[in-house]
């Protein structure tokens, strides 16, 4: 893992996040259709708020993914005007996986955030992340924060 560089992706890695994302909906059973590289990789170009950061080997083979958003809280009297992040997307190749990387990429991605505002990272962990994300700091939230799904049924 010592050889392996994280950094920040630039908009000709368009494709390796793309492969990696695919790798991840693969992963969880779903079937990619045709064309949906290209799908991929144009809207991750499109969208200027998202953040992402490669793991990748010496051979520049990428190994891992961080990508998300940052939103930012419009200016206020009574708070100040920081963001924070949602993360969408944590990946490690399964060859890669147990070696400390999904931590590196998180703990980059905590090293970014006071430069950028951010004051609150979240994101919807499942049970087997659950030790990763708490060993670098997350919690559960506080009992105010609520949500509605509009996409489940009645
Ligand atoms: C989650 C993931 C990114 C961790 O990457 P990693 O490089 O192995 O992470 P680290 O070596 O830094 O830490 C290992 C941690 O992975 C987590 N983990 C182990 N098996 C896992 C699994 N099947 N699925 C998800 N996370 C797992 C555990 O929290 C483990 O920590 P522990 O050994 O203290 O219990 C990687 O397992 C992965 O890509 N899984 C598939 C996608 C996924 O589940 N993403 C997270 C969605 S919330």
């Amino acid at each position: 893992m010592r050889d392996v560089r994280v950094r920040e992706a630039v908009p000709t890695d368009a494709f390796s996040v793309g492969a990696l994302h695919i790798q991840d909906e693969r992963e969880r059973g779903a079937s990619v259709p045709p064309g949906f590289l290209d799908t991929f990789a144009d809207a991750w170009l499109r969208d200027r708020a998202r953040r992402t950061w490669l793991a990748e080997e010496p051979t520049g083979r990428p190994i891992g993914v961080l990508h998300g958003t940052r939103v930012q809280k419009l200016p206020s009297a009574h708070r100040p005007a920081d963001a924070w992040f949602h993360v969408s997307l944590l990946f490690v190749t399964p060859d890669a996986r147990g070696l400390g990387l999904g931590e590196r990429l998180l703990r980059t991605l905590l090293a970014w955030a006071p430069a950028e505002r951010v004051t609150r990272i979240q994101l919807n962990a499942v049970p087997e992340a659950r030790t990763l994300y708490e060993r670098v700091g997350f919690g559960t939230p506080s009992d105010r924060l609520m949500e509605l799904r509009l996409d489940a049924p009645a």
